[in-house]
């Protein structure tokens, strides 16, 4: 298999992420903060307990003034980022607070992943159940009751929002809530939630405030008619007809679940294709299906505006027809929550888009002070924020942690047909300079497709060509059709342990699988092959 050294050595070769000035002593765990933390009252007790206070040699009063409450680690938000590294911390025995001024979970857990993965299930379940009668199952027309899928999919959140608190407190992380403030000395203030107006300290102090659903000029969000996915999830009906605004991630899969539940879908591309961020054979799949279930994609646009009715709108767009909808999903990226993080005094520093600046470690301006998750200006998915989590808290611990391989992370994009990849793309890699071997293969010939009925989508395999045209180390993993998201996990392995396609080729794969053809494309690179 490959060289180890290689996985070490990559960690030199790793671009930077903007960085911001390096802590004066990274990775080491520090001295305990001083007693009494900057801000606090005079006249206090060192850590803030009720004091009384004496005038002109009275005692004229007892007053109550905020307790400092000095903890290892305080993590500053709740979601992905901010309770992976309250779990990880404290499973490695640190003392950690951790902060949400809303649900614990954020955003993947309430207005995000599983919700939106939720709901697309139910479209597959309708899907399965209509498509029923090929299978010599005459099940009738399905109907869908909206409010039953809503609370199934409230109760799916509800029951890891509980799963999550239950760990934080098994764990024993102190949860507050309210709003909090970094200050100077590692100084966090918590302000206007249930747990009052507190004041910690940190050894650590842990950045993970998430982020929100960009919008656009001339598309105020009502709730109503234009929504982001923050509204969507929780629409309190199916709409005939729908604009959805940015064929990213978060577009395409918004565009399947509609379309598949019987919305008339129209998507408003400014690129040139959907999908930008993946490989075009990739993208080109997902875009020949959505003009199969009849979702019109309109590439290279630009919107200028809508008219609002009585209960729906008309969209504009420059150069071409209106288009009248019942609602706009807007959903053109994500931008950091970074607007109101207190920060004076402290020399952590948030570039032009508002991202909180950090090295490869994670590490921000200021001594001993971390950002994870979207706050900072890496991809904005929970396992990244997980894995970010991981990488300071191990750094706060002194262990010389691994960045986080940003460019060979893995991706998922729950749409039908699903897409996955990591690693580069065939033009990311025709780009930096490889020579490139590609092997394409279609899920039409997989058995388990057959089986299963879904036989739309390939697997991508790029490799590094060799001097004698062979290919060899595999660079990217791409793959889209069922359950892909699932089936990444080899591919996954291949790219980030720096396989060759001869090595990965000796490894049998169960048949019959989908996960074969992954295995059949690469033993096809060998020059021979079974089915593929
Ligand atoms: P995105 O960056 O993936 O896609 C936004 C799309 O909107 C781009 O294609 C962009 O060209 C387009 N766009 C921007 N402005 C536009 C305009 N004015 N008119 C028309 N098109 C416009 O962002 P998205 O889909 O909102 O997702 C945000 C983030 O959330 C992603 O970066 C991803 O990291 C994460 N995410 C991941 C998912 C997953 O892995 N399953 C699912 C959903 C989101």
């Amino acid at each position: 298999m490959a060289n180890p050294q290689t996985r070490a050595a990559k960690i030199s070769r790793r671009v930077l992420i903007p960085a911001a000035t390096l802590p004066g002593s990274p990775g080491r765990p520090s001295q305990a903060s001083p007693a009494v933390p900057p801000g606090i009252a005079t006249g206090t007790t060192a850590v803030g307990r009720p004091v009384e206070s004496v005038t002109y040699g009275l005692l004229v009063s007892r007053e109550v003034v905020p307790t400092a409450e000095h903890f290892d680690v305080v993590v500053i938000g709740g979601g992905p980022g901010g309770y992976a590294a309250a779990l990880y911390g404290a499973s490695a025995g640190l003392n950690v607070a951790m902060i949400e001024k809303n649900k614990v979970g954020g955003t993947c857990l309430h207005v995000g992943c599983i919700p939106a993965k939720e709901l697309l299930e139910t479209a597959h379940v309708y899907r399965t159940v209509a498509e029923a009668k090929a299978f010599g199952i005459d099940a009738g027309q399905p109907e869908i009751d909206w409010s039953v899928a809503m609370g199934r999919k409230q109760k799916v959140v509800d029951s890891l929002t509980n799963g999550v608190r239950t760990l934080l407190k098994g764990r024993k992380v102190t949860v507050y809530d309210g709003h909090g403030r970094l200050h100077a000395g590692r100084r966090v203030t918590v302000a206007g939630g249930e747990s009052g107006d507190v004041e910690l300290t940190g050894d650590s102090v842990i950045i993970a405030a998430g982020s929100v659903p960009r919008t656009i000029p001339n598309f105020d969000v009502d709730g109503e008619i234009v929504m982001t996915s923050d509204e969507v999830l929780s629409i309190p009906r199916l709409p005939s007809t729908a604009v959805v605004i940015g064929g990213g991630a978060i577009g395409c899969e918004f565009a399947s679940m509609l379309a598949d539940m019987g919305t008339q879908v129209t998507v408003l591309e400014a690129l040139p294709k959907i999908l930008p961020g993946c490989d075009k054979d990739v993208a080109a799949v997902v875009e020949r299906s959505f003009k199969k279930r009849h979702v019109e994609v309109r590439t290279g646009v630009t919107v200028t505006g809508h008219d609002p009715g009585d209960g729906s709108t008309v969209v504009h767009v420059e150069g071409a027809d209106s288009i009248k909808t019942d609602v706009v999903v807007v959903s053109v990226g994500r931008a950091p929550n970074t607007d109101d993080l207190g920060l004076d005094g402290t020399a952590v520093q948030l570039d032009e888009r508002g991202f909180v600046q950090v090295d490869e470690l994670c590490r921000t301006g200021e001594d001993r002070v971390w950002a994870v998750g979207d706050c900072i200006a890496t991809p904005a998915l929970a396992h990244v924020g997980f894995a970010e989590a991981i990488v300071a808290i191990t750094d706060i611990l002194g262990e010389q942690p691994l960045p986080v391989d940003y460019p060979n992370v893995p991706w998922g994009i729950y749409c039908r047909p699903e897409v996955a990849f990591a690693g580069m793309s065939e033009e990311a890699a025709k780009q930096a300079g490889y020579d490139v071997v590609t092997s394409k293969h279609r899920y039409g010939g997989n058995s388990r497709a057959q089986i299963v009925g879904e036989t739309e989508g390939l697997v991508k395999i790029i490799a590094e060509g060799g001097p004698d045209g062979r290919a060899g180390r595999i660079l990217g993993v791409h793959m889209v059709g069922p359950w892909v998201t699932e089936q990444l996990g080899q591919g996954y392995l291949a790219v980030n342990w720096e396989a060759t396609v001869d090595e990965v080729a000796q490894f049998i794969q169960p048949h019959p699988t989908l996960s074969e053809l992954f295995g059949e494309s690469v033993l096809a690179m060998t020059g021979r092959s079974l089915h593929a």
